[in-house]
């Protein structure tokens, strides 16, 4: 039998073509979008790593998810830094969550206070993502919005702690692959991984919606 790490990455496969090729990131990748788009993007993410981060101490002495709670990961205090150069540092009273993103950070705080498996899936779908495409996203919104390489602006994309990214996926496979649950369970996970891309997408939707190009 393939090994988890192998099932969860096949299984969310064809979503992740689909959130890869949604029309707000296609138009985001292709540098079609205004500044604006991709603050209120990273307004976003804010409200998502909230709720992925905001439990971290008790979820980090979950014998479940405790391999997968590293500081290095934490996204949050990137966010606000990004944030602050986007909107000011008044940021904080200007931000709002369009629904889709209320729906996901509300789902990933149910299962980081009732199902510690279910949020190793949100927690895979968000950082081994940040590791892997995010890089692309960085360069664009580099070359598109001018931001400083790897500075503010984009800091969420740039993992200070994590010198050799590569190397840490393959770590974190490892975490995956030494999960303890039955293969039920395994298929709960996963079942959560493609819903953790279905409310990426939604949020993908709402953001095309809000910022549509005019043709
Ligand atoms: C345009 C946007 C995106 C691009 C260009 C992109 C690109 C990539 C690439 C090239 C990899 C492979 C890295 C490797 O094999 O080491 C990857 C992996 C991954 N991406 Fe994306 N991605 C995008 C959007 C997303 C989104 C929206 C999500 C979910 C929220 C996501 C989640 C993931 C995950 C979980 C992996 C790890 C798969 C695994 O090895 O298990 N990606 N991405």
């Amino acid at each position: 039998m393939d090994s988890f790490s192998t099932l969860i990455r096949t299984a969310s496969h064809e979503q992740h073509t689909e959130a890869e090729t949604s029309t707000f990131m296609s138009d985001l990748l292709g540098g079609r979008l205004g500044v604006e788009a991709y603050a209120r993007y990273t307004e976003q993410l804010w409200f998502v790593y909230e709720a992925l981060e905001a439990g971290a101490e008790r979820l980090a002495a979950d014998p479940v998810t405790g391999p997968f709670i590293r500081p290095e990961l934490f996204r949050l205090p990137a966010l606000e830094r990004d944030l602050t150069h986007l909107r000011g540092a008044g940021w904080r009273s200007g931000v709002s969550a369009l629904p889709a993103t209320e729906a996901y950070a509300a789902r990933v705080r149910e299962c980081a206070e009732r199902w510690p498996a279910g949020y190793i899936a949100h927690h895979y779908t968000r950082y081994l993502g940040d590791l892997s495409g995010g890089q692309i996203i960085r360069d664009k919104a580099e070359r598109t919005w001018g931001f400083e390489r790897k500075g503010d602006g984009v800091r969420f994309y740039v993992f200070e702690g994590i010198g050799n990214p590569a190397a840490f996926k393959r770590g974190y496979r490892e975490w995956l692959d030494g999960v303890r649950a039955d293969d039920l369970e395994k298929q709960r996970i996963v079942s959560e991984c493609k819903r953790a891309f279905a409310l990426n997408t939604d949020v993908f939707r709402a953001l095309g919606a809000e910022f549509p190009l005019s043709a």
